[in-house]
């Protein structure tokens, strides 16, 4: 597994983006795989500076949702579909067919999640999956158990996760459904690049157990020790747990920080004195 230490939350999803933009114009018809939540949105955004800059061209690419809420429909503001067309979508030139998610408000679920296991083997499975980071180890909504369902399905949701989804429900954790959809992770483990990100200190105990503990479905990130290429990309803080070899990468990340500031303050005083 590949571990990318950034200096800034920003940075992160700077180089992303540009590694977006990059994977498009080598195959305009890439298949992405997405997730909501807070940590993607600057990743979201920057892809919409580039878009608007004429850098990232989706017009032939093809986007699939991770996760969505059981009873809630795409018209609902707490929707993850909602959330994915406010902060990405409806920002780039993806044409709507091109765009698929699991429909939370489906009648009958266990349908609707074969439907989307289909449509996404349909489109030649997943080129970039990209990944959140729930605090327990979830990805998408595969929360930690003593077993996982492999595929698109129905799941629980714990109340940590729950709450960690409050403020897309007016901040009431009872309005917070008890069940979603999601991607299940053979499906993920079958995209051809799955780049996890996480960042701040809160998500620093899973990424110590995802990239240093075993592999085990009660943290269900660590079975992307199982992908060929897998690579998880973090800041500064959410690397802050890190032992051996990574925290060794880590330090050498700050004297380089900090080698460069005494660098530039060197450089300042040099002007101020001529
Ligand atoms: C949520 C979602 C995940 C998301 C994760 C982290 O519950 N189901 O898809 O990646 O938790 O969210 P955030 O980025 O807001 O911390």
């Amino acid at each position: 597994m590949v571990v990318r230490v950034f200096h800034t939350a920003t940075a992160l999803a700077n180089t992303l983006a540009a590694d977006v933009a990059r994977a498009l114009r080598s195959n305009p018809r890439l298949v992405l795989g997405l997730p909501a939540g807070r940590t993607p949105i600057p990743l979201y955004d920057e892809l919409a500076r580039l878009h608007r800059a004429g850098r990232a061209d989706f017009r032939r690419a093809r986007a699939f949702n991770l996760d969505e809420f059981v009873g809630v429909t795409a018209k609902h503001a707490g929707s993850y579909r909602a959330f994915m067309r406010r902060h990405f979508f409806d920002r780039i030139n993806v044409p709507k067919a091109r765009v698929d998610a699991p429909r939370g408000g489906a009648r009958d679920v266990e349908r609707e999640c074969a439907r989307y296991e289909r449509a996404i083997a349909r489109a030649g499975g997943i080129d970039l999956q990209i990944l959140g980071l729930g605090l327990n180890g979830h990805v998408g909504f595969n929360e930690p158990a003593s077993a996982l369902i492999a595929r698109t399905h129905r799941a629980r949701l714990s109340l940590k996760t729950r709450r960690a989804n409050a403020p897309l429900f007016g901040d009431r954790v009872s309005a917070v459904p008890r069940e979603a959809i999601s991607v299940g992770m053979a499906t993920i483990l079958e995209a051809r690049r799955v780049v996890l990100i996480a960042t701040g200190e809160s998500k620093a105990a899973a990424v110590h157990q995802l990239v240093e503990g075993p592999v085990t479905t009660r943290l269900p990130a660590s079975l992307l020790q199982l992908h060929p290429r897998a690579e998880i990309w973090i800041d500064r803080d959410a690397a802050s747990r890190l032992r051996g070899a990574r925290a060794a990468a880590l330090r050498r990340l700050r004297r380089s920080r900090r080698g460069r500031s005494r660098g530039r303050r060197a450089a300042a005083r040099a002007r101020g004195s001529r």
